[in-house]
């Protein structure tokens, strides 16, 4: 097996037994029973925060929307929009909204994903309804899920292009001034963007592991037996990794507690309720 370095900058020649090495940062997963290029994708995700200046082969957005499309999506409601941006001012605008973050400036394509159940009022309205769930927590949730799983088909698409991104949930940071920007219509939300691009190969982001295996999954009934040792152990797996990147070490229980421990964490999201009512989620 190659070591965890070699796989951070050749994922596309990395083995199974590389990837899920590098995934949970230690050799403790056995070695599947099956393997292909689709999973090799899958395990293979890092986020993408340097791009170089290289636009998008043409037609690769619509390409990357119809893997975004083909997600499934509830009741085949389709309660989901995507905006592209790629003009530069605009763009500018956008990290500024997102605490600066300088890769939506860089990536050549921007996507901001919505929870849109605008249309849905629309068709509602063109036959003489205004319609009455659309209001509620249960139809937005719909919308916000139908997002995600588009956005991720479509994060899925583009890394097997060999294209990189990152999601930016920090257009959450100021909903009302990004819907302003975008003209998006009442009951339209933008849930997160996605800076799309070639990776920059100078700045190459590596394979991040995650918690192991037996702290998310659960067989049969939910257990927390050895959850406290295992999250120790990732605290460990993930300074390993922090220091293989040159990057500030970190236990992974302390980011994340910190992360949840007061409305303050959430730097201004905590306003998030009453900002969506404003946008016509009155979320009952
Ligand atoms: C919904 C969502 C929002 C995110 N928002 C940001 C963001 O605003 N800025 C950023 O640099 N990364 C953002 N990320 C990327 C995460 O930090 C990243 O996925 C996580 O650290 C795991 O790293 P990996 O994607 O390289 O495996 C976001 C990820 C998700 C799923």
């Amino acid at each position: 097996m190659n070591s965890t370095s070699a796989l951070e900058h050749a994922p596309e020649t990395a083995s199974a037994g590389d990837l899920l090495h590098a995934r949970y940062g230690n050799d403790k997963m056995e070695l599947p029973p099956a393997w292909n290029e689709t999973l090799a994708v899958l395990l293979s995700h890092r986020s993408t925060r340097a791009y170089l200046p290289k636009l998008l082969p043409e037609g690769t957005l619509e390409l990357i929307v119809a893997a975004a499309q083909s997600a499934s999506t509830s009741s085949n409601l389709q309660a989901w929009s995507v905006v592209a941006v790629t003009d530069p001012a605009r763009k500018k605008k956008l990290a500024e909204f997102a605490g600066n973050q300088k890769h939506i400036e860089e990536a050549p394509l921007f996507l901001v994903f919505l929870a849109d159940l605008s249309r849905l009022g629309r068709a509602a309205a063109r036959q003489g309804i205004t319609p009455e769930a659309t209001d509620f927590l249960e139809t937005f949730l719909i919308a916000v899920v139908d997002a995600a799983l588009a956005a991720q088909n479509a994060v899925v698409a583009l890394e097997a292009l060999g294209l990189g991104s990152v999601y930016i949930g920090a257009m959450r940071n100021r909903p009302e001034e990004v819907a302003a920007l975008l003209g998006l219509p009442p009951q339209a939300f933008a849930v997160f963007g996605l800076c799309i691009g070639y990776p920059d190969p100078a700045k190459a982001s590596a394979v991040k592991p995650r918690l192991p295996q037996p702290s998310v999954l659960h067989r049969e009934r939910y257990s927390i037996d050895g959850e406290a040792p295992a999250l120790a152990a990732y605290d460990q797996d993930l300074r390993q990794f922090q220091k293989r990147q040159g990057m500030p070490e970190a236990d992974w229980t302390q980011f994340a507690v910190e992360r949840v421990k007061d409305a303050a964490a959430l730097r201004g999201r905590d306003r998030l309720g009453a900002i969506l009512a404003a946008l016509s989620f009155p979320l009952r």
